[in-house]
């Protein structure tokens, strides 16, 4: 018997005859924030009903190799050594549209069977690189398999502080003025880029990678000095970087949404509390222990109707504007007395999901996962009404006229 029979049985043994639906999670991943990852994809993994999904955990360790396996299931397996435990198996996700799923033991050799696992739907749950940022999306995109969250371009550009800053001020909505550079041009004339620097910005100011998270790689800098050991730090972490002025005295408010073109609905507001000079790493994730959803914070956010509403509706133009669909957490800075609102960043792919935001308004997190799920399927029938068959002669054409025949010589075929 075959390693998933195995790894599913121990679900269908509980299943009625009902068709399940096989979700392959996937955690963990190639970037910074991999650890959070884990917490989160277990959060996501657990939120299912067992009746009715067939959960398979894809871990994605930090060099970017592929497992799956029954003991990926278990959160307390990841203070060791998990991949080397019995019964996790490498395995591949098939870009190929013939096998619409994994290919499990992809090198398997005369003692063992490499084996084709069918995923019905695909469920990201990697934060930051090579996870949130598109390039996963790109792989199921190819893959042609249903996957909840944001398309290519959405999570790329969200991803990006740059990009994202300028997509949505494009948009009128209001967001922190920044400078950004890339490391060449840092290593090129760093004089000629802090004196740019001061010259359009004042301090104290944040300094950030472009497409980092959970406070990773961030600085604050009060003098040129910090300013530029902070540029150093950002520098180490990613290829361009941004310095924007601190909003100072602003409380941090976030927005989940959830949803897709006109039908998105945001969240209660929270305010996350930070006792340091802004939310860092520790405060987000080690203080009470179980990922995002362990930060001190206030729910529903101590904000005036006016504010809410105005904070909401930044919230779900911000994700519409971007294509976005499925779900996202929408950071603000805002100072309440002056009504002085900015967009910080969006996160396509949240700590936890955002899940205890939906559940202070009666949503459980099973609701929310199969919402997802849903919309997920909506996508991709959407997308399956698009046509990427397009029949030519080109190729009889230029087989006639021979190879030399293609564009750029006498008498060839029009080429895109
Ligand atoms: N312009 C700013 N003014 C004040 N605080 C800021 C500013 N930018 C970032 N911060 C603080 O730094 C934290 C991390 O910055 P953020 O842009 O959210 O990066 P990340 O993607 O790593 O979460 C924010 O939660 C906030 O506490
Ligand atoms: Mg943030």
């Amino acid at each position: 018997m075959g390693v998933l029979e195995r790894a599913c049985l121990s679900g269908k043994k509980r299943m009625s005859s009902k068709r399940t639906t096989t979700v392959g999670v996937i955690f963990g991943g190639r970037s910074v924030e991999h650890d959070v990852s884990i917490v989160t994809g277990h959060q996501v993994m657990r939120a299912f009903d067992a009746e009715r999904f067939e959960v398979v955990p894809i871990y994605i360790d930090r060099q970017g190799r592929w497992y799956t396996g029954e003991p990926l299931r278990e959160l307390k397996n990841f203070q060791n050594e998990v991949v080397s435990l019995k019964g996790v198996h490498s395995a591949i996700l098939s870009p190929s549209t013939q096998h619409h799923g994994l290919i499990v033991n992809p090198t398997a050799g005369r003692f063992e069977k490499s084996e084709l696992l069918r995923l019905d739907v695909v469920f990201p749950t990697i934060h930051g690189s090579h996870g949130e940022d598109g390039t996963l999306q790109g792989l199921l995109e190819m893959a042609d398999i249903p996957y909840v969250g944001c398309g290519v371009l959405a999570s790329a550009v969200a991803n990006d502080k740059i990009l994202s800053k300028i997509a949505l001020s494009q948009q009128g909505i209001p967001i922190v003025e920044a400078v950004s550079f890339s490391r060449g041009e840092w290593l090129e004339a760093p004089d000629r880029v802090i004196s740019h620097i001061i010259h359009a910005l004042r301090y104290p100011m944040f300094i950030k990678p472009a497409t980092l998270g959970s406070s990773i790689g961030i600085g604050k800098a009060a003098d040129e000095t910090m300013l530029r050991a902070h540029i150093e730090v950002a520098l180490s972490f990613d290829r361009r970087v941004l310095v924007e002025a601190a909003v100072e005295d602003a409380v941090e408010i976030n927005c989940a949404v959830l949803g897709a073109e006109n039908a998105i609905q945001a969240s209660v507001l929270e305010q996350p509390v930070s006792w340091d000079d802004y939310l860092t790493f520790e405060e987000k994730y080690t203080r009470g222990g179980g990922g995002m959803k362990s930060a001190e914070r206030l729910i529903p956010a101590p904000l005036d109707e006016d504010l809410t509403a105005k904070i909401k509706g930044y919230a779900i133009q911000a994700f519409r504007s971007l294509d976005g669909r499925g779900t996202a957490r929408i950071d603000f800075l805002v100072k309440p007395e002056q009504h002085e609102v900015y967009l910080n960043e969006i996160n396509t792919m949240p700590g936890s999901l955002a899940f205890y935001l939906w559940q202070a308004q009666g949503m459980t997190a099973r609701e929310v996962v199969e919402r997802l799920v849903e919309l997920a399927r909506d996508a991709y029938a959407e997308k399956r009404q698009n046509s990427y068959d397009y029949q030519t002669n080109l190729v009889q054409l230029t087989q006639m006229r021979g190879l030399k025949g293609v564009k750029g010589t006498k008498g060839s075929a029009a080429a895109p």
